[in-house]
């Protein structure tokens, strides 16, 4: 438990939260809040610069929130690119305290450590809290730096006046806990509205077998289903994409490959109940073949080939009947021919 336990706001539980420290005296704060994310439920990882490595253990951190710690771009484990995964990976990210130093290379676009290189690859909000000495603090050079971030939409939290490490009273304390959530909370309110919220997607058309090597398919891609996915997931939704199609899976969305109606129906059976959302995208085939051969049906011994079909029930009508899924929103998309 921190010190000084601070509420954590529910905006914030379930959300992927990137925590970048750097080296200033405020780090240890940083711990705690770490903590009272991560219990509160929030994904908490963190990359700190080689200075706030001085301040805290990367160890520490790596307790606390259960995930490795970056601590250079050289340190991401199996992450190839450790800072485009983190700057994907976050759905807010807090560079807190924000030295003097990180203030102004961030500023200029700097991107030569782990800390620097993560804002710049981040694709969600970012929130920055400077904390520093009071003569640092009022230097044109910082302000300046800041009002450049501010420019490029970083939401800056203003540090606080009060007793400075330095032994100093003056303006430059890490603003409080509750002031850092509620800048996080503010920076994620209007981009991410589906957070806590389950979604899922079916995409793309089945494929109903003829023998084990044909099938009866359809000309649907599946990348409506995929944007639709990807959109509820940038909105902070966990999502889960049951499809036939394959494309470049978008980050935070789950995929679950299948083939048939049957499979999807089996598939959607396990992930609907409890979801608040069913989009149903995919082009399910309307009919299948009575009969799936055994073997592939030789062209030698096949003069002629009849195939009898069957219908296949619908999937959105049939899921409805069921008792855990009829508070779920349902949407169908279908396809029709002009008349
Ligand atoms: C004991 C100590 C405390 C420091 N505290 C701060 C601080 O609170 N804020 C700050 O901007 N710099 C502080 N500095 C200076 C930074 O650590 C220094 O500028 C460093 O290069 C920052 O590196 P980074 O921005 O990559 O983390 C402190 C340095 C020392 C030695």
């Amino acid at each position: 438990m921190p010190l000084d336990p601070t509420p954590v706001p529910d905006e914030l539980k379930g959300l992927r939260i990137a925590l970048l420290v750097a080296g200033g005296i405020a780090a240890y704060k940083i711990v705690d809040l770490a903590s009272a994310l991560a219990q509160a439920g929030a994904q908490v990882r963190v990359a700190m610069t080689a200075s706030a490595t001085r301040f805290v253990g990367a160890a520490t951190f790596q307790g606390i929130t259960g995930n490795p710690v970056l601590t250079g771009l050289w340190s991401g484990g199996d992450e190839p690119e450790p800072h485009v995964f983190l700057g994907d990976w976050a759905q807010v990210t807090l560079l807190a305290p924000a030295t003097a130093n990180v203030i102004s290379r961030a500023a200029k676009g700097q991107s030569d450590d782990i800390v620097t290189a993560t804002l710049l690859a981040a694709r969600g909000p970012v929130v920055v809290a400077p904390a520093m000495n009071d003569a640092m603090w009022s230097k044109p050079a910082v302000q300046q730096n800041l009002a450049a971030l501010r420019a490029t939409g970083v939401i800056v939290v203003e540090p606080e006046s009060g007793h400075l490490a330095s032994g100093h009273v003056g303006t430059g304390r890490l603003a409080n806990a509750a002031a850092l959530m509620k800048a996080m909370v503010d920076a994620v309110r209007s981009r991410y509205d589906l957070v806590g919220r389950r979604v899922v997607v079916t995409a793309g058309g089945t494929r109903e077998p003829i023998d084990p090597v044909r099938f009866i398919g359809n000309y649907s891609s599946g990348k409506m289903g995929f944007a639709i996915a990807a959109s509820a997931a940038d909105r902070g939704a966990q999502v889960k994409l049951v499809t036939t199609a394959t494309h470049p899976v978008h980050h935070g969305v789950e995929v679950r490959q299948v083939e048939t109606a049957d499979e999807m129906f089996a598939q959607l059976e396990r992930e609907v109940p409890g979801a608040d959302l069913l989009v149903m995208a995919a082009a399910v085939a309307d009919f299948r073949p009575t009969r799936v051969a055994d073997h592939k049906i030789r062209r030698e011994d096949t003069p002629r080939l009849t195939l009898q079909l069957e219908q296949i029930p619908d999937l959105v009508a049939a899921l409805g009947q069921e008792k855990d899924v009829r508070h779920v929103f349902r949407v169908g998309f279908a396809a029709e021919g002009a008349e």
